[in-house]
């Protein structure tokens, strides 16, 4: 298994990068890129977001990531994403194959883990999460997972989900 990065100064660059630049599109998007160039066998990094809609509509979309081309929308609750979303935990799949309702998304996906992304300052519910596959299985050991939450504690803290484009407008 690939030793994991040094998750602290990862969580430092976070919290730069959001002091250069906190709007949550810009920062996401770069924290995808930061992640999939730092972890080795890593097939997919990003994020799904929390659309509008109460449940049963409830859905998470696609956000910023890096990889080949990702189903668009996840029914909260279902597949490893959803369920990390509904509830509230870091879901770490070594074995995707056996997860009830995976969603293959990439049909050579071995082993994912998934981090809750919390809103108001990481005070608020799950709005996001992170995603990470590899073609692996039993990539990301319970490090990993720790490691990621402590980047996404740092995000969470320094994000502004506020911020839209101006298109529509
Ligand atoms: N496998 C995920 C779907 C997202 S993709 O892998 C990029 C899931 O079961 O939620």
């Amino acid at each position: 298994m690939p030793q994991h990065p040094d998750y602290a100064s990862m969580a430092a660059q976070v919290r730069s990068l959001a002091e250069g630049d906190p709007r949550w599109l810009p920062l996401l998007a770069n924290i995808a890129a930061l992640i999939a160039e730092s972890l080795d066998d890593v097939s997919w990094a990003g994020f799904y977001l929390l659309a509008d809609g109460d449940a049963p509509a409830r859905e998470l979309v696609l956000g910023p990531f890096q990889g080949p081309l990702a189903c668009t929308s996840i029914p909260w609750g279902k597949g490893v994403c959803g369920t990390a979303a509904e509830a509230d935990e870091t879901q770490l799949v070594a074995n995707v194959l056996s997860f009830p309702g995976h969603i293959a998304c990439d049909a050579s996906s071995r082993s994912e883990v998934v981090v809750p992304v919390h809103g108001d300052g990481g005070r608020g519910g799950v709005v996001a999460v992170l995603d990470l596959d590899s073609h692996s299985p039993a990539r990301f050991s319970s490090d990993d997972a720790a490691g990621l939450e402590l980047v996404m504690r740092a995000l969470e803290e320094g994000i502004r989900w506020d911020w839209q484009p101006g298109f529509g407008r």
